[in-house]
């Protein structure tokens, strides 16, 4: 396999010479030495092969990242093997930036952290077999990364949250509401059904062609429908949120999928243009959308916050709903959501763009978490595998959905 191939170049079956220049090249801290936890963090999972290196106090000390969204935009989506592929090609260069840029020595390190699980599967054999070689020629402790919890431990790295806190993953592979106890005690509160809000948004942006209109050309979908219906009226079009008999946390978007669908065809019609062509109405059905996309996330995230506080479970005076993945960027549906916080007098904290989208540094922190929690940190590596899909926490959406929680109306206003 090129990976291990070109792994082994550098950290394995390298001449003398070349080990020592390889660590030559990184500066030696003989002050800092074991005195501070450093972690250098591995994410592989799906299109961005990052890495980073992060000290206990959360300085990122390095970070590099390669993004494959470039090519997908071309190809219309995510294809696993062109991923996987561009992950081999890259992963080598991506840690060694990040090492470098840290100059940190690899012995400093205390762990090496990566993603295991979920994401797709070639993606993420990638970053572990990678991982995997390093810890041995390190002889580092091992630490398998929950790529969700990551997510949802961001925010600690830059604001002082404590558990339990509420969290929303919102992005084109995640959505979720899950009450964060702990380092690693999540309850799942609701999940999408079937696809999730990112990936409904770069659906609908492709079947708009919103990549042939000059000002959305090089932005991912969801960016493209946030900036086109700035200039769009939602009014134009009577959506209903989806779910709304459903009194529960879980969500659905493929349904408001296959209804702008519709709505396309028939606007198609009505404009006498082939499918291809941007439609005059395609600002107007962005923010029909994105207004309705932010109602159904905004509507569940309310029930979760109301459900929460009734079973005691987040704090009644000082309740934290954290927003992170690629759609929290969305300023439309943090407006949404900044309603609902509110109305049930809660603090809404959201990283910055650079940590709610996939990234090394979150990894990274999730090692240090474990590191300081004494949590997960392996020594014995045999038998570690990587698991596209894997759940987050315990998941009590059954129970939620039981109290059935009538969520007061409010006006979305935004
Ligand atoms: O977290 P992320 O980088 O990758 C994963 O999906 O894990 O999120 C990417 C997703 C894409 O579906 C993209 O269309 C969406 O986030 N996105 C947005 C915005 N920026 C990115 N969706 C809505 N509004 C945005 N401004
Ligand atoms: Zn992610």
């Amino acid at each position: 396999m090129l990976i291990l191939n070109k792994t082994a170049r550098v950290f394995f079956k390298p001449s003398k010479r070349k080990v020592d220049g390889f660590l030559r090249s990184f500066n030696f801290h003989p002050g800092i030495l074991f005195l501070h936890k450093i972690v250098l963090g591995i994410e592989t999972s799906c299109d961005d092969t990052a890495a980073a290196v992060v000290d206990e106090t959360g300085n990122v000390l390095g970070e590099a990242i390669h993004s494959q969204t470039e090519v997908h935009l071309k190809t219309g989506g995510i294809i696993p093997p062109v991923a996987q592929q561009l992950h081999r090609e890259n992963i080598q260069r991506i840690v060694q930036e990040a090492l470098c840029a840290s100059g940190i020595s690899p012995s400093e390190l205390s762990a090496i952290a990566t993603t295991i699980k979920p994401g797709l599967a070639l993606s993420l054999g990638v970053g572990l077999s990678f991982s995997l070689q390093l810890v041995d020629q390190l002889k580092k402790p091992f630490i398998p990364i929950h790529h969700m919890e990551a997510h949802a431990l961001t925010i600690r790295l830059i604001n002082k949250v404590e558990f339990p806190f509420l969290v929303l993953l919102i992005s084109g592979g995640h959505c979720l509401l899950a009450l964060v106890r702990g380092v690693s005690d999540f309850l799942l509160l609701g999940k999408s059904l079937d696809i999730a809000p990112g990936d409904m948004l770069d659906k609908v942006a492709r079947r708009l062609s919103l990549i042939k209109h000059p000002e959305c050309s090089t932005m991912s979908g969801g960016k493209a429908i946030e900036h086109l219906a700035k200039q769009g009226n939602r009014f134009h079009f009577d959506i209903n949120p989806p779910m709304q008999r459903a009194k529960n946390c879980d969500f659905s978007f493929s349904g408001l999928q296959h209804v702008i669908d519709k709505i396309i065809m028939q606007k198609e019609k009505e404009e006498g243009i082939e499918k291809g062509q941007i439609l005059s109405s395609a600002a107007d059905i962005a923010a029909a959308v994105q207004h309705t996309t932010a109602c159904h996330i905004a509507k569940r995230t309310h029930r979760a916050i109301l459900f929460c506080k009734q079973r005691d479970l987040l704090s009644q005076s000082n309740a934290v709903l954290v927003v992170s993945g690629g759609v929290a960027s969305n300023l439309y549906i943090r407006r949404a959501l900044e309603i609902v916080t509110n109305a049930t007098q809660c603090t809404l904290l959201c990283p910055p763009p650079r940590l709610c989208t996939d990234n090394g540094i979150m990894i990274a922190w999730n090692g240090i978490e474990r590191l300081r929690a004494g949590l997960g940190i392996l020594d014995n590596i045999e038998g570690i595998r990587y698991e596209p899909k894997c759940p987050l926490g315990v998941d009590i959406s059954k129970e939620v959905a039981e109290a059935a929680i009538k969520v007061p109306r409010l006006k979305m206003k935004i």
